[in-house]
């Protein structure tokens, strides 16, 4: 199976961020050993972390379809959200998106860029036709922003259909790609200008990220050394870029390995049909489920869960702690069904068995009772 920490109760929530791979430890310790030295510095020590470092840039750009060069670096999903789209001239959106797409968005309207917002379908996609309306007479340089895959629901973008009427506009197209990359087939990517992924989110180590562009490069929000080629200064961590190497080893294999979780995922939302209603239409990411529990709080149904070592979420972890309603499912849905909402995400080390737990856990919470067929999910 997998790490430790997943075999410690039903971790189902994976979307919030992934456990490390074996591999990628293994990877990690080898280069803490190795390739400890700052990658910026000329001598032997440097230039072992270099090489860590340069061969992660090598390895994304094949991945994601560009040239090495064009490979920035980052903390994570965040920052290259913001990298990509914190200083354009105008920006189409929606709702839908990731609070660090979001928050952009509302800053670059308080500073008086034009922002255009999308209609949510209660199905959680976005109209092409709608798109093209909305790219009209935007100012050049332009960009829309839209993601692969959503961080609550999973629902699926069709990449390639809205990249047609950004191109058209004579816009720039950036995907946020973080929960879709390594889970399901991206090859859709290849008609984004700029594509954002986070290596937490493949079993990779928190704390790296990257943006990779097609065409201009993005103006660096940090100012400071000539790291990354200037586009973001600050010393690289050639041990966190081994173990995202590692985890993009693994993401080549990941649409195959994911794409079996559906069955799961979809028996678990045929066994809680008396209980819940699913937020999000076809398609969707395999292993993620967006239920919503009519007069039932999410909020208070993860903090039960949790009492029996069950860690789901009830809405993206960002918003955690805070009573606010789910914006993307409140976008879709309304504000009742985003309080009563629940996220289960779950990958490719987890146990039927934790399903099938959480199942039979809902159906006390919620139900009063116990579930039929209480032996799989
Ligand atoms: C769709 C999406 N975009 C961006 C991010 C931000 O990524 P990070 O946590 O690496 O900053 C997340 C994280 O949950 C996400 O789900």
């Amino acid at each position: 199976m997998g790490s430790k920490a997943e075999d410690e109760g039903a971790y189902l929530d994976w979307n919030a961020t992934t456990p490390p791979h074996p591999e990628v430890l293994a990877a990690m310790t080898h280069a803490s050993a190795v390739a400890w030295g700052n990658p910026a510095s000329v001598h032997g020590t440097g230039r072992r972390a270099r090489l860590e470092v340069e061969e992660l840039r090598e390895a994304l750009a094949r991945a994601l379809g560009v040239h090495a060069r064009d490979v920035v670096l980052t903390s994570g999903g965040t920052e290259a959200n913001n990298l990509a789209l914190a200083q354009a001239p105008g920006l189409v959106t929606s709702r839908l998106e990731h609070p660090s797409v979001v928050r952009v968005a509302d800053a670059l309207a308080a500073s008086g860029r034009p922002v255009r917002w999308l209609s949510v379908s209660p199905g959680g996609r976005l109209d092409s036709a709608e798109l093209r309306e909305a790219c009209r007479d935007m100012p050049a340089g332009s960009w829309v922003a839209v993601q692969a895959a959503n961080h609550e629901t999973g629902v699926l973008q069709p990449i390639a259909e809205l990249a047609l009427p950004v191109h058209e506009a004579g816009l720039r197209f950036h995907v946020d790609a973080v929960q879709a990359f390594g889970k399901v087939d991206c090859s859709a990517l290849a008609a984004a200008d700029s594509i954002a992924i986070a290596s937490h989110k493949i079993r990779g180590p928190k704390g790296i990220g990257a943006l990779a562009f097609r065409g201009r490069a993005p103006k660096p929000l940090l100012l400071g050394g000539t790291q990354e080629r200037g586009l973001r200064p600050g010393t690289v961590d050639a041990v966190a870029a081994a173990g995202f190497r590692a985890a993009l080893r693994l993401a080549a294999e990941g649409p195959a390995r994911w794409g079996r979780l559906a069955l799961l995922r979809d028996a678990l939302e045929a066994a809680l049909t008396p209980l819940a209603v699913v937020n999000g239409s076809a398609p969707r990411l395999p292993h993620v489920s967006n239920l919503s529990f009519s007069g039932q709080r999410g909020d208070e149904l993860v903090a039960a869960l949790d009492l029996y070592g069950v860690s789901v979420s009830s809405g993206s972890a960002c918003a955690a702690g805070t009573a606010e309603a789910s914006p993307v499912i409140t976008a879709m849905g309304g504000r009742e069904r985003a309080l009563g909402a629940l996220r289960i995400s779950f990958g490719d080390a987890t146990p039927p068995e934790s399903l099938t737990l959480l199942k039979d856990l809902l159906f006390q919470l919620v139900g009063g009772g116990v579930a039929k067929g209480s032996r799989s999910p």
